[in-house]
């Protein structure tokens, strides 16, 4: 990422709006109220991958009725190449007895669906109850290894897309729609 040196820059980088504020409020609404039924009554985990869901997850959690807890991991994923070493670096991890839980991973974007694959497979050593995943965007066409989110709220072209929690270089997590980014 180039240096941002003005606020003109700043603010010239956001190309186009993909996703505005309203479609995010009515897309999460009609979210919750689909976690609602799924789980009839049943208390959930929701468990945000940070940073990028922080966001996402302060809105969804509000639009679902059922009991919920809430819950965050930070993970990064070292890969050899394009190939996934297995390994994912937990700088922070749940502290809940997942045998316990219903969860549902609160992720702000799956790209390749690695970091996701990764996260999945760590949590199923912990055998919940159940598990499953909502995402805010899907990248389909960037998938290098097969993971289809239970719940996505908006599939959107190979752009580079930042707001809504979406940092390019950590800025622009606080837009409140989601934009595509571009250095030009
Ligand atoms: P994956 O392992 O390739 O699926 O990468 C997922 C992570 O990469 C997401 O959780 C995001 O943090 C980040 N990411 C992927 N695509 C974008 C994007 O278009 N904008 C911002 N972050 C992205
Ligand atoms: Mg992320």
């Amino acid at each position: 990422m180039k240096p941002i040196d003005s606020a003109a820059e700043f603010n010239g980088r956001i190309k186009q709006v993909i996703v505005t504020e309203e479609q995010i409020k009515e897309a999460i609404q009609k979210a919750g109220k689909q976690i609602d039924r799924i789980y009839d009554g049943r208390p959930i985990l929701l468990v945000s991958i940070l940073k990028g869901a922080f966001v996402f997850m302060a809105d969804l959690c509000r639009a679902v009725s059922v009991p919920c807890e809430i819950g965050f991991m930070c993970a990064q994923s070292y890969y050899e190449g394009t190939v996934s070493s297995g390994v994912v670096n937990i700088t922070m991890d749940l502290t809940h007895d997942l045998t316990k839980y219903h969860v549902v991973v609160v992720e702000d974007i799956i790209d390749t669906g690695r970091t996701l694959h990764d996260i999945l497979a760590l949590l199923r050593t912990r055998n919940p109850l159940s598990l499953h995943v909502v995402t805010l965007l899907d990248k389909p066409s960037r998938r290098l290894v097969e993971l289809d989110a239970d719940l996505s709220l908006f599939t959107i072209p190979d752009y580079f897309v930042i707001g809504y929690g979406l940092d390019c270089g950590e800025y622009y997590r606080n837009l409140p729609y989601i934009a595509e980014y571009s250095e030009e």
